[in-house]
């Protein structure tokens, strides 16, 4: 275990199990839909790499950047757009693709813009789920783990840019980011 790390949460076992399980979910769903997977840079990065390999369907992946934490441990609650789409989703069927949703301002805000540009669907897979802090209502159709209120690293999630690639969920020793 990582020394920056104060517990693992969630073991790479568990979330090898989930994603395979979500995968299958997903496939069933979407069968015969004209899926495209929207992943939200970078946290997305090593969950959609694994869960886009249990989906056994063909799809497109897209990706998004959008401004979130910065050096910070809390949301700021704006959300700026730093690269957008490349290819059109009218029509589409829209999976986004995140590693976890907090306040829940980054997707409700996303989930608008996407259907502004008129998908057929808009729906949310993500790996986590920290519900203690949300502040927009948002539905997570596919869901990995409900996690406590803690701030958590590894498996694409970074605090400072730095711990994406730990292959667990692990929540970060707070001296790290109060010291
Ligand atoms: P939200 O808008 O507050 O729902 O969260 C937006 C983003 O904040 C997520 O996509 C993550 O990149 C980041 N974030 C939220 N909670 C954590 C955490 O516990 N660890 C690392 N990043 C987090
Ligand atoms: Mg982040």
């Amino acid at each position: 275990m990582h020394n920056d790390v104060k517990e693992i949460l969630i073991t790479e076992e568990q979330i090898k199990a989930k994603t395979k399980e979500l995968g299958a979910i997903i496939t069933e769903y979407y069968k015969g839909k004209d899926l495209v997977v929207i992943g939200i840079l970078k946290g997305c990065v090593v969950f959609l790499s694994d869960l886009v390999r249990e989906i056994n369907l063909p799809l497109t992946m897209d990706f998004m950047v959008v401004s979130s934490y910065g050096h910070s441990t809390k949301s700021s609650g704006v959300v700026r757009i730093i690269k957008d789409l490349e290819r059109d989703i009218q029509g589409k069927d829209v999976l986004i693709i995140e590693d976890i949703v907090d306040s829940g301002l980054t997707l409700s805000y996303l989930m608008e813009y996407l259907k502004s540009r008129n998908a057929s669907s808009v729906k949310v897979c993500s790996l986590l789920d920290k519900p203690e802090r949300r502040k927009a209502e948002v539905e997570i159709e596919f869901k990995g783990f409900q996690i406590p209120d803690e701030f958590v690293i590894g498996y694409g999630l970074d605090y400072a840019e730095v711990y994406r690639n730990l292959p667990y969920v692990g929540i970060l020793k707070p001296e790290v980011y109060t010291e």
